[in-house]
């Protein structure tokens, strides 16, 4: 498995890749758990190349949030990859991936303008230009990104098909623990007891799902359903729930499918976010 540090070198290692391969990519921040490694297993199955980056990318976090502790593990990832059969890592310098007068930033407007977009201002804008250039280096034919980010994914699809990015997107199901709690890099900050008290956010997501199977549409219904659920976990503070169209990612008052619950909620001073897709049955 190669581990390439710089622009450079990805570019010289991608034009070597004959025309007839096909190149996967699963961009990451890193600290990889079994969320990630489904990515790749997926990225494996369906390329003869797979590459995985792993990058902090400081654009996409805020002045308050945890750029400066957000974990770094590099060589148990870098193992993790081999074992997993990744041809390649690409784990840039923020100093060699962006310049320091870096000036071009890709927005999606109006997918931005809820849930994580209205909490994290500028946050989305920062995963559309790390992804967008991360794509021009790695050149890959399709790219796998989770559910469990799920505004990430359709704003990020939704860039794809603005500007004509010639990348196939694949949208991987969530993992999670037996618990139930939604794998995440984050998931690390938890204590033992924050991390029992986490596991709210699926149960109160998993509830509103079978009221919706169910036959409940009201979307305000289905919210408090959710809200109960967490509010008994003693939440340190419940930044969103909200019931929004898989389109336009707005808010809505029935529930039209394909629609979203998602939920971001504070344990301390972690931020979780998880989320339903309620669909056609
Ligand atoms: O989901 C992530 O880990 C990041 O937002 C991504 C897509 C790798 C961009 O930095």
């Amino acid at each position: 498995m190669l581990i390439l540090r710089t622009l450079d070198d990805l570019r010289l290692w991608r034009r070597s890749i004959p025309l007839s391969a096909s190149v996967g990519f699963a961009p990451t921040m890193g600290a990889l758990h079994a969320g990630h490694m489904k990515l790749v297993e997926e990225c494996r199955r369906e390329n003869s190349i797979t590459v995985v980056s792993i990058f902090v990318n400081p654009l996409q976090f805020g002045p308050n949030e945890d750029l400066a502790r957000y974990p770094r593990p590099f060589e148990k990832d870098a193992a993790l990859c081999e074992a997993a059969g990744v041809d390649a890592i690409y784990a840039p310098e923020p100093a060699d991936f962006y310049a320091p007068d870096h000036a071009t930033f890709v927005d999606v407007h109006g997918l931005d303008r809820h849930l994580c977009g209205a909490a994290r201002p500028g946050h989305f804008r920062g995963v559309c230009t790390v992804v967008l250039k991360l794509f021009h280096a790695v050149r890959p034919h399709r790219a796998y990104f989770g559910k469990k980010d799920i505004q990430q994914a359709l704003i990020l699809k939704r860039m794809v098909s603005d500007l004509a990015v010639d990348v196939d997107m694949r949208l991987v199901d969530t993992v999670r623990e037996p618990s139930g709690l939604a794998l995440s890099s984050r998931n690390a900050y938890l204590t033992p007891d924050e991390r029992a008290r986490a596991i709210a956010l699926n149960r109160g997501l998993s509830r509103a799902r079978d009221a919706f199977a169910n036959g409940e549409r009201t979307a305000n219904a289905l919210i408090r359903i959710v809200q109960m659920e967490i509010e008994t976990s003693e939440p340190t503070r419940i930044d969103y729930i909200e019931a929004v169209s898989q389109s336009k990612l707005e808010p809505i008052d029935k529930i039209e499918v394909p629609a979203v619950i998602a939920v971001a909620v504070f344990y301390g001073k972690t931020r979780l976010i998880d989320n339903v897709t309620l669909e056609k049955s």
